[in-house]
Order: structure tokens, then C-alpha cells, then sequence
């Protein structure tokens, strides 16, 4: 019976964002959800997590230690990166659980730490793309690109490219884009990527790095694939986390006791970590289930601003990688 109110008001809920994306679609939802998809063993997996030590990225932390997987926890402060580690191996047991600096809004950081990383493991079979933030006032990168643009877009950019030897040793792998439901609002501006022509709006500079997240992913999903690297990204709803706090304080105040918890939040990015014999890719998740991409035609891009866009990426980061062969997604 359950299942049969969670069925019929997932989609409806879906469309309200509301309820739909705090606590209350949560739970709505979790009847439908199969527990033998998050119960298998990780032991031998070697999961990298952006930002994994507070809100959302340490609960992933948490939830893939539990499961006894070697941990690399990618954090841009040693002291709380090296507090959350402590906390981790203390709560869950577990001391595979492996501290490495990274700031994804700088470029020489990311090609370091991929370097650290080639060096010390063969192998990467889970990366998750967690690390985000919100910025309100416009401000520039080492590199002097626009940061938002920077940590949120750029550096994961750059950091899959970098690992894709990593990725491919552990095929069947995954990765995973941390995207929000913000994205909705926004298209891609290849032809002002930096809000250097437009007054810069924080949440409209995240909402455009996080939808070029879900374009990343679905134009780079099927050629990864065939290389067994399947990519996916997820929107978490909305969570109680540090970040939120900090970013967008007034609708914090408002919708406190509804916000998800931590492990909440992370629960989509936990299940597509986990779920055995996954083979989904190029796909927008929310709540377990793939999700259209677009709510507004507003806010699609012609193929032409797409392949436009994926060269700006490139030029950006300096990397040399052809447009990726186009095919559907899974
Ligand atoms: N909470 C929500 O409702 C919500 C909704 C939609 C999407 N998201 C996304 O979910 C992800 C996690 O966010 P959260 O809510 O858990 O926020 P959070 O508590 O602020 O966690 C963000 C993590 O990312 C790290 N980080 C930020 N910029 C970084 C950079 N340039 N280099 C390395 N690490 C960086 C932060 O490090 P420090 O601790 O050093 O700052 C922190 O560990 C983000 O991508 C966010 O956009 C969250």
C-alpha cells in the first residue's frame, strides 16, 4: 500500500520542488527503494570524494566506509579534512580512510593531487564529484578564472580527465557529479561562461556550473562507457549542511525543520556508488530514480553551444581532448 501512495506521488512531488525536495519526499519516497541495493560489501573499492569532510560529501564518506571501501578523502583544508578523517575512522571502523589535499578551483591543485593520487593507487572505481559552493560575491580563482565557475565545473572537468587512466584500470568504475536541483533555472552562456558581460548573481553562476555539470555529463557519458567508466549525475534535494547555511542563510531560516539530514542528502550519491551491476550512464538522478534534465525549454542549448562549450572547457583547463562521440544514453 505504501509503495502503491510513494508510486503514485513520486511524480507529483517531482513537480511541486517543494515537498518534493526536503525531508518530506524523502521519506515519501523510500518504500520504493530496494535495501539490497546499499547492503553489498565495498572492500577492495577505492572511492575518492571530493569535499568529504563536511555535509553531504562526509556522510558519502561515512556510508562507503561502513561498507569497508579504501577512502580518499579529498578535502582543501588539512585541519578539517584531518578532523573528519578522525571522526571517520573512529565512528565506522575503519582505517583505510586516506587524507589528500585538493582545491578544485585551482588548476595546478587538481593536476598535483591527480599526480599524488596516479602515484599511490592503480586504480580509482568510484570518484564523486561532491565538492560545490555557492559564492555571492564574484571573485577570481588562482588561475583568475571566475570561481564558481572554477570549483564547481572546471576542476571536476579536469580531474576526470586526469584520472581517466585510474578509472579505466577499475572498469567496470563510476563517477559522480553532485548537481542540484538549481540547474533547472539555468542554460549554459559559452558565449560568457565568467559573468564578465552580465552583473554576476551567485546562485545563477552555481545554477549555470551545476547545469554544465549535466551537460558534461550526458556529452561525455557514452564514450567513458565505452571504456567501462560510467558517469551519472544526481541532485541531492535540499540538506541541512554547513554549506547551506553559510550560502543562503534566509532560505535556511525558512525550511530548517524540513531540510534533509547529511546522510539524506547523500543518499542517491550512496546508492549509485553501490548499487551492484549498474551500468546506467549519461543520466540525472534524484531520489534513485533518473529525472528529466530540462523543466523549461528556456533553458536548453543548441548542439552548436554545446560543442562550443566543451571547447571553452578545454581551452580553460588546457586540455586536448576532441568534441566526445555522441551516442545515446543508457
Ligand atoms: N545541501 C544542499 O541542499 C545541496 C543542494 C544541492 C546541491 N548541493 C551540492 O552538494 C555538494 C555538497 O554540498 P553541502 O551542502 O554538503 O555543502 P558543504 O557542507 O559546504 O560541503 C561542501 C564541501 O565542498 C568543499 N569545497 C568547496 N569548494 C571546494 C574547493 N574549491 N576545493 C575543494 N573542496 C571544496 C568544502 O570544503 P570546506 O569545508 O573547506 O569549505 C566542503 O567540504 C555541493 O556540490 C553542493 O553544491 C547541496
Amino acid at each position: 500500500m505504501l509503495r502503491f501512495f510513494a508510486e503514485m506521488l513520486d511524480p507529483l512531488l517531482n513537480e511541486t520542488v517543494i515537498l518534493g525536495y526536503d525531508r518530506f519526499g524523502y521519506h515519501v519516497r523510500k518504500p520504493l527503494w530496494q535495501p539490497q541495493d546499499t547492503q553489498g560489501w565495498m572492500g577492495g573499492k577505492v572511492v575518492l570524494i571530493t569535499g568529504a569532510n563536511s555535509g553531504i560529501g562526509l556522510a558519502t564518506a561515512e556510508a562507503v566506509a561502513r561498507k569497508g571501501a579504501t577512502v580518499i578523502l579529498a578535502c582543501r583544508n588539512a585541519e578539517r579534512g584531518a578532523q573528519a578523517q578522525a571522526d571517520l575512522k573512529r565512528l565506522t571502523g575503519n582505517q583505510d580512510l586516506h587524507l589528500e589535499l585538493l582545491d578544485t578551483s585551482s588548476l595546478v591543485s587538481v593536476r598535483d593531487f591527480c599526480a599524488r593520487i596516479a602515484a599511490r593507487w592503480p586504480r580509482v572505481d568510484i570518484l564523486v564529484h561532491n565538492a560545490g559552493a555557492l559564492l555571492n560575491c564574484r571573485q577570481e580563482s588562482v588561475d583568475g578564472l571566475e570561481m564558481t565557475l572554477a570549483g564547481n565545473l572546471l576542476g571536476p572537468f579536469l580531474m576526470t580527465h586526469l584520472l581517466r587512466p585510474l578509472l579505466a584500470a577499475a572498469a567496470p568504475s563510476r563517477v559522480i557529479f553532485v548537481a542540484s536541483g538549481g540547474m533547472y533555472l539555468a542554460r549554459l552562456h559559452p558565449d560568457d561562461l565568467q559573468f564578465q558581460q552580465r552583473p554576476y548573481k551567485g546562485a545563477l553562476a552555481y545554477a549555470e556550473a551545476k547545469r554544465g555539470m549535466v551537460v558534461l555529463n550526458e556529452i561525455w557519458a557514452h564514450e567513458l562507457a565505452e571504456q567501462g567508466i560510467y558517469l551519472n549525475a544526481m541532485h541531492p534535494g535540499w540538506a541541512d549542511t554547513p554549506g547551506v547555511q553559510k550560502s543562503l542563510p534566509a532560505f535556511r531560516a525558512l525550511t530548517r525543520l524540513t531540510l534533509r539530514s547529511y546522510a539524506e542528502g547523500a543518499d542517491t550519491i550512496v546508492w549509485l556508488a553501490m548499487k551492484p551491476d549498474f551500468k546506467a550512464y549519461g543520466q540525472f538522478w534524484f531520489d534513485r530514480r533518473a529525472r528529466a534534465v530540462h523543466r523549461m525549454a528556456a533553458t536548453r542549448n543548441s548542439p552548436e553551444e554545446i560543442r562550443r562549450y566543451w571547447e571553452l572547457l578545454c581551452v580553460l583547463t588546457g586540455v586536448e581532448a576532441p568534441f566526445p562521440v555522441q551516442g545515446t544514453k543508457q
